[in-house]
């Protein structure tokens, strides 16, 4: 067997209830608090933050909420809200949403402890990753998820829109949520299409973390368990017809295909996301997910990618491809053009060139081109 790396260093408790359940392991971090947040949509209560804030009241810890996170959120975000603290020094950062949430909070925290100055030379100074994967942060950041896609409860990074490059990034530095408190009933009074693009990039982060070339046989356990979770809900989120039981599974299918790709990483299909969702604002993980389908059916070797697809309760990547088209037709409506394309498909042979090497099949800029082709066939203006 290979050699490999695993390592997980959140700490989850998972379930109905389980900030309110374990809300004494708050209590050694301090009296001081920033809680980073998103205004949810419209009729969509933020109930982790109501539950947040009445477990503040009981701790008699002072918080202050940042509650202007945008998605994707841009470095400049992260440096505004830094400023509406004005001075206010928190013991800990909680980010409490979705991704954008989590990771905005995560990228406050960073630049709490080593700003103020120059955020692109804090977030992502020359030189690339550090490869210890260890939090190099004195201020601890605590996350709540609301929706069950990302995974950033359980990852260390966190992706921020830079406008010099005009692109999506991770920023440099790992930080590790110190706990996360993961509750599916959050997730029961989110929209459909919000429920749509989480369990939609979950399920990419499983396929690609599975597949990329540092897959390892503990990350994919992790998510072969996933992706069984995935099948016994799939038809339901289509028809709309979840059940509690059902609400639970996504959540924690969310969770585990976070921990498992944060042992490799995603590839292709999120590289190929990037620029539909900055350039035609569609949610990142309906944005990876167009590309799913298509980039599984594209193996050469059939046999790398078919019990993946078998797990996730199809009979070939041809049927797996139809179930994810369904889900993103019904919440993509976007144009685009041929010069666009090209134009993707450069900025990916240039900018993701490590996405190809991690990629288990040989793939060359005409692959790329034919993956965005046919994947946004339905959205062409010719
Ligand atoms: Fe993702």
């Amino acid at each position: 067997m290979e050699a490999f790396r695993y390592d997980t260093q959140t700490c989850v408790y998972w379930g109905r209830n389980a900030l309110k359940d374990n809300a004494d392991k708050l209590e050694e971090f301090g009296k001081k608090a920033v809680i980073v947040t998103s205004k949810f949509v419209e009729g969509c209560p933020n109930l982790a933050l109501e539950d947040l804030k009445d477990v503040f009241a009981d701790l008699g810890v002072e918080y202050k909420i940042l509650d202007d996170v945008m998605e994707n959120p841009p470095v400049e975000n992260i440096v505004a809200m830094y400023e509406k603290l004005e001075g206010f020094k928190p013991d800990f950062v909680f980010g409490v949403g979705g991704g954008s949430a989590m990771d905005a909070a995560k990228a406050l925290t960073q630049y709490i402890n080593d700003g103020p100055g120059d955020a692109y030379q804090i977030f992502f100074w020359p030189g690339k990753l550090l490869n210890n994967y260890k939090n190099m942060c004195d201020i601890p950041v605590f996350t709540i998820p609301t929706t069950a896609g990302t995974g950033s409860e359980v990852t260390g990074g966190a992706v921020l829109t830079r406008a010099d490059k005009d692109t999506k990034e991770s920023m440099n530095m790992w930080l590790y949520p110190e706990i996360s408190f993961v509750d599916p009933r959050y997730l029961e009074s989110a929209p459909l299409f919000l429920l749509d693009t989480g369990v939609i990039d979950a399920l990419a982060h499983g396929v690609e973390g599975s597949l990329h070339k540092d897959a390892n046989v503990m990350n994919k356990a992790i998510s072969d368990a996933a992706f069984e979770m995935f099948a016994e809900f799939k038809d339901d989120l289509l028809n709309n017809t979840l059940t509690q039981e059902q609400f639970d599974k996504m959540s924690a299918h969310s969770m585990m295909q976070g921990v498992s790709f944060m042992q490799s990483c995603t590839t292709v299909p999120h590289g190929l996301g990037y620029p539909l969702s900055h350039y035609k604002h569609v949610c990142h993980g309906l944005a990876c997910g167009i590309f799913l389908g298509e980039y599984l059916k594209s193996f050469k070797d059939q046999s790398l990618v078919q019990p993946i697809v078998e797990k996730c309760g199809f009979k070939d990547s041809t049927e797996f491809a139809e179930y994810v088209r369904k889900l993103t037709n019904r919440d993509v409506e976007i144009e685009v053009t041929e010069e666009e394309l090209q134009k993707w498909t450069d900025m990916f042979m240039t900018q993701q060139t490590w996405r190809l090497e991690a990629n288990p099949e040989k793939l060359d800029r005409e692959d790329i081109y034919n993956l965005f082709r046919t994947s946004l066939a339905a959205y062409i203006k010719e």
